[in-house]
């Protein structure tokens, strides 16, 4: 039986196969944040010479990269992200995601909206029929963080604010529960209405392109 470790490094395995087969001298790639993207991140060594750059969604990965002896630029200086990877939260059939536990969420959509393509990563466990039991992060500016939680509370939802934790952006986040997405579209333009609101978690505008699920009988791509 496959931990979710395993999983992680499966998915992460798939994405680079992925990833090798459609690499030239000029690719850019973006990359993601979390723990299947820092696995991904860890493949990527040995092919340094013929990847042409790299954007990053977080400092951490940034770091990450450049540890690895791998070119990481600002996202204004290249003229366009080939493809991106990245993992998730939570995920449906749809492609759809929620994203932001590790509090990337509002370069990753930067990233995400610039990107050719989009291939998310994940272990079959994030998988789930309506998007919602994992907490909504919500990238919010620290002086509307009382305004941007009652308006939350009045689109049905419970809003904790993660203490401890600012954004690479500078800004506060707020893990909203209780909130079933039976219709992503209409909830991820709802909250970024909320003035205060920099972005949310809710990835259903720009889904992923690709959904590599690693399971226990393999890798499959949704
Ligand atoms: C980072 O802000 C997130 O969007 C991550 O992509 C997401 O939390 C997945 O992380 P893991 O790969 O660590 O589960």
């Amino acid at each position: 039986m496959k931990d979710q470790e395993q999983l992680k490094r499966d998915a992460a395995a798939a994405a680079f196969e992925y990833v090798r087969r459609r690499l030239d001298d000029g690719t850019v790639l973006g990359i993601g944040t979390g723990s299947t993207a820092n696995r991904f991140i860890d493949l990527l060594a040995p092919l340094r010479a013929r990847i042409g750059a790299t954007v990053a969604s977080s400092d951490a990965s940034a770091q990450r990269l450049r540890a690895h002896g791998i070119p990481v630029l600002d996202l204004n200086v290249v003229d366009g992200v080939d493809i991106y990877v990245d993992g998730a939260d939570e995920a449906n059939e749809a492609r759809q995601l929620i994203k932001g536990g590790g509090a990337a969420l509002t370069r990753e959509k930067i990233v995400a909206a610039v990107a050719r393509e989009f291939v998310c990563i994940a272990d079959e466990s994030k998988l789930v029929r309506v998007l919602g039991r994992f907490p909504l992060p919500v990238e919010v500016i620290p002086m509307a963080r009382s305004h941007v939680a009652r308006k939350l509370v009045e689109l049905g939802g419970n809003p904790v604010y993660r203490q401890g934790v600012l954004t690479d952006n500078g800004n506060i986040i707020l893990d909203v529960h209780d909130l079933m997405l039976a219709e992503p579209l209409a909830m991820e333009s709802a909250i970024n209405d909320i003035v205060g609101v920099v972005a949310n978690g809710i990835f259903a505008h720009r889904p992923a392109d690709r959904l590599l699920l690693a399971g226990q009988n393999g890798v499959r791509e949704l």
